[in-house]
C-alpha cells in the first residue's frame, strides 16, 4: 500500500510541486518508508526521491530546488519489491534519456518474466522494484506510439496483479495518464486544474469534486479535461461525486478511526499477501525466501517466535503447518523463547512474526536462534526493519502500514503468510498435503470476498457492543484454531476497552474456568464449522450448553447454516462457511469489531489506547 498524487495545472501555473507535496503529507499514513516526485517542465522530467520519511524528500528539495512546473506526480512508499532505499523509491524512469516517469501502488505479479524479457533485450535496471519494469515498458511503448494513453493501454494489458500507475512524459507536459486494476485511484476535478490520488485525502485541500473509476480503466487528465477508457480501449465514464469528509476523515477513508479503517482494509491485506506467490501452473514460488530448497527440505522442527497478536497468528498457523507438513511446530512467546534454553540446531527453522519488525523481544529471540545455528525466517510487514535484516530470509506480509496501536489487518496478513509458508514447505517435502496446496490457495483467494461480505453484516455486533458498555468481564472460548482466536478476541477487548477479558480453550472449561460462570456472564464462543474433524463442532455445542445452563449469556460465532447452535445461543453472529483451518480469517473479524465499538461506546481513544505503544522496542 503506497500513496500516489498527481497534479496538472495551467502552463503559467507553477504550483505543482506544492500541491503534490501537500498531497503526499496527507497520504503518509499509506506508506512512509520513502518518497519522491517527478516534475515536467522545459521539455524535461526532473525527479527527486529519498528513502525515509517525507521530511528527507523535503530537505532534498530545499537543498536543490527543481524548475517550476505545472505538472507533477508524487509517491509515498510502503515497500513491497526491493527495500526502502533511494534507488527503489519512486518515481522510476523509462525510455530513452529517461523521459518518462512512473509512480506505482500495488504488486505486479509477472514482473520477473517481464524483467527477464527486457534484460535479454539489453535494458538495464537501476532498482529492484517491479515498478521499474512498468516504467521501461511504458517508455518503449511511448517511443513506438508517441501517445502516452495508448502506451499505457499497451502496457497494462501485459501486467498481472494489482496496480495503480501514474505516468508523465517530457514530450507530453500537459498531461498525466493513470491506470488502475485492483488498487485505488480517484480523480479530483478542479477549475482549470485536475488531480489524481490514491484517495481523496490527496487533493482535499483543493477540490471536493471527485470522479470514481472502475477496475481496469485508464484516465488521462489535462488542466481542462479528463478522459476515461477501459483497458480494451472502449470509452468509459467515471462516477462523479462530492466529497463530504474533512481532511482528517479523508485520511481514514471516511472512517472515524484508523482502527476501523484498518479492519476494513483486511480483504486487501489478505489478497495482497497472496499476490505473486504462485506461478502460472499454480505451484507456490517463494523466490524472495533465498534459502535453498535443500536447507528447507531438511527442516525437522519449527519454532514460531512472536509477541501478542503476532504470537496468536503463530498459534493459529501451527495447526495448519503441522497438518500440511507433518513437521512439529512449537509456538513460543519471543521473550520466553530467548531465556528458556530452547532445543535448536541447524535443522530447526525459527519463524518470527512481527508487524513492525522492531519488537525487541522478537529480535532478541531471532538473534539467539541464529547463534544456536537455526535457520531463521521473518514474517514481517515493514520493509527495511531490523528483524528481517537480522534473519536469513523474509516473507513480507502486504498489509500496508498499520497506524492504530491495536493490530488487526496485520494479524490476518500474518496468518495468510504463515499458510503460504506452510503450503510451500509441504510442496517441498512432497507430503500428501502438497497435492492439496492448490485447492487451499484457491480457497484462500476467496477469503477477501468473504471478509468483505462479513464486514457488511456487523450491525448486530455493533449493537451488542453498545449495550455492553458497562460490562466488567467478558470470556472467550474456542477450540483448535478457534482457541487462539478466542485469546485474540480477549486481547483486543483488554487493550481497547480496558475490560477484564480471558480467552480459553473450550475443552479446558471443566478443568477450572467454568467456576467463573455466573448469571449473566457474557461469553463469546467461536464455533468450529460442522465439518471440522473429530466431532469438534458437537463438542463445542456441548460446551455452550454447559455454560448456558449455569447462567452465561452466550454470544456465538458460527458458520452460516449451522443451526445446531441456535437453541443454546443468546446471540448468533454468522460468518461465511470455509474449510476448518482457514476459518480464523473470518471468526476474528466480529471480535475486532466488537472491541472497537465497545471502546467507542466507552468514549475511549481507539487508535491509541492507554499505556501502549505501536512498536515495543525495549525488552
Ligand atoms: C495487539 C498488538 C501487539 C503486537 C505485539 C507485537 O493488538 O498490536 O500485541 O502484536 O506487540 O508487535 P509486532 O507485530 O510489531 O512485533
Amino acid at each position: 500500500m503506497c500513496g500516489i498524487v498527481g497534479y496538472v495545472g495551467p502552463s503559467a501555473d507553477t504550483k505543482a510541486l506544492d500541491v503534490v507535496m501537500e498531497g503526499l503529507a496527507r497520504l503518509e499514513y499509506r506508506g512512509y518508508d520513502s518518497a519522491g516526485v517527478a516534475l515536467v517542465a522545459g521539455g524535461q522530467v526532473e525527479t527527486e526521491k529519498r528513502a525515509g520519511k517525507l521530511v528527507n524528500l523535503q530537505e532534498a528539495l530545499a537543498a536543490h530546488a527543481p524548475a517550476p512546473a505545472a505538472t507533477a506526480i508524487g509517491h509515498t512508499r510502503w515497500a513491497t519489491h526491493g527495500g526502502p532505499t533511494d534507488g527503489n523509491a519512486h518515481p522510476h524512469r523509462g525510455g530513452p534519456e529517461g523521459k518518462l516517469a512512473v509512480v506505482h501502488n500495488g504488486i505486479i505479479e509477472n514482473f520477473h518474466a517481464l524483467k527477464n524479457e527486457l534484460l535479454a533485450e539489453g535494458v538495464t535496471f537501476t532498482s529492484e522494484t517491479d515498478t521499474e519494469v512498468a516504467a521501461q515498458l511504458l517508455g518503449r511503448e511511448m517511443e513506438a506510439t508517441g501517445d502516452l494513453t495508448e502506451a499505457m493501454r499497451a502496457v497494462v494489458n501485459r501486467l498481472e496483479g494489482a496496480f495503480t500507475l501514474l505516468a508523465v512524459h517530457a514530450d507530453a507536459p500537459d498531461r498525466i495518464v493513470a491506470a488502475r486494476r485492483n488498487s485505488p485511484l480517484v480523480v479530483g476535478l478542479g477549475d482549470g486544474e485536475n488531480f489524481l490520488g490514491s484517495d481523496v485525502a490527496a487533493f482535499i485541500g483543493y477540490t471536493r469534486h471527485a470522479l470514481e473509476l472502475d477496475q481496469d480503466q485508464i484516465v488521462t487528465i489535462t488542466p481542462t479535461s479528463h478522459e476515461v477508457i477501459n483497458f480494451d480501449g472502449t470509452p468509459a465514464e467515471g462516477k462523479a461525486y462530492e466529497v463530504t469528509w474533512d481532511a482528517a476523515a479523508a485520511e481514514k477513508g471516511g472512517y472515524a478511526t484508523f482502527m476501523e479503517k484498518e479492519i476494513h482494509d483486511q480483504p486487501h491485506a489478505v489478497g495482497d499477501t497472496l499476490l505473486g506467490r504462485t506461478d502460472e501452473t499454480g505451484r507456490l514460488v517463494l523466490d524472495e525466501l533465498r534459502i535453498s530448497e535443500e536447507q528447507l527440505s531438511a527442516v525437522d522442527r519449527i519454532y514460531v517466535v512472536a509477541c501478542g497478536t503476532a504470537a496468536y497468528a503463530g498459534m493459529t498457523a501451527k495447526y495448519a503447518i503441522e497438518h500440511w507438513t507433518r513437521i512439529p511446530v512449537e509456538v513460543s512467546l519471543a521473550h520466553e523463547f530467548r531465556y528458556c534454553d530452547p532445543i535448536v540446531d541447524d535443522r530447526t527453522l525459527v519463524v518470527s512474526i512481527s508487524q513492525s519488525g522492531e519488537t525487541m523481544d522478537t529480535l532478541m529471540a531471532v538473534k539467539h536462534a541464529r547463534s544456536l545455528g537455526a535457520l531463521t525466517i521473518s514474517i514481517c510487514n515493514t520493509h527495511g526493519s531490523t528483524i528481517p535484516r537480522e534473519s536469513d530470509a523474509v516473507l513480507y506480509t502486504h498489509a500496508g502500514p498499520e497506524i492504530a496501536v491495536a493490530s488487526t489487518k496485520a494479524f490476518v496478513a500474518q496468518i495468510t503468510a504463515c499458510y503460504v509458508l506452510g503450503l510451500y514447505l509441504a510442496q517441498l517435502r512432497g507430503e500428501t498435503y502438497a497435492d492439496d496446496a492448490k485447492a487451499v490457495m484457491a480457497e484462500l483467494q476467496q477469503m477477501p470476498a468473504k471478509i468483505e461480505e462479513l464486514l457488511g453484516s456487523m450491525d448486530r455486533v455493533k449493537e451488542i457492543a453498545r449495550f455492553m458498555a458497562d460490562t466488567r468481564s467478558v470470556l472467550f472460548l474456542g477450540r483448535n484454531v478457534g482457541y487462539p482466536i478466542a485469546m485474540e478476541g480477549a486481547l483486543k477487548l483488554k487493550e481497547l476497552a480496558y475490560i477484564h477479558a480471558e480467552g480459553f480453550a473450550a475443552g479446558e472449561l471443566k478443568h477450572g474456568p467454568i467456576a467463573l460462570i455466573d448469571a449473566g456472564q457474557p461469553v463469546f464462543i467461536v464455533v468450529p464449522g460442522p465439518d471440522t474433524p473429530h466431532d469438534l463442532h458437537k463438542k463445542v455445542v456441548s460446551n455452550i450448553q454447559e455454560i448456558r445452563a449455569r447462567g452465561a449469556r452466550t454470544i456465538v460465532i458460527a458458520e452460516q447454516g449451522d443451526e445446531d447452535v441456535v437453541p443454546f445461543a443468546d446471540e448468533v453472529i454468522r460468518v461465511p462457511r470455509s474449510s476448518p483451518l482457514l476459518q480464523p480469517l473470518l471468526t476474528v473479524v466480529p471480535l475486532q469489531v466488537f472491541a472497537l465499538h465497545l471502546s467507542t461506546a466507552k468514549g475511549l481513544d481507539v487508535d491509541q489506547p492507554r499505556n501502549l505503544a505501536k512498536s515495543v522496542t525495549v525488552e
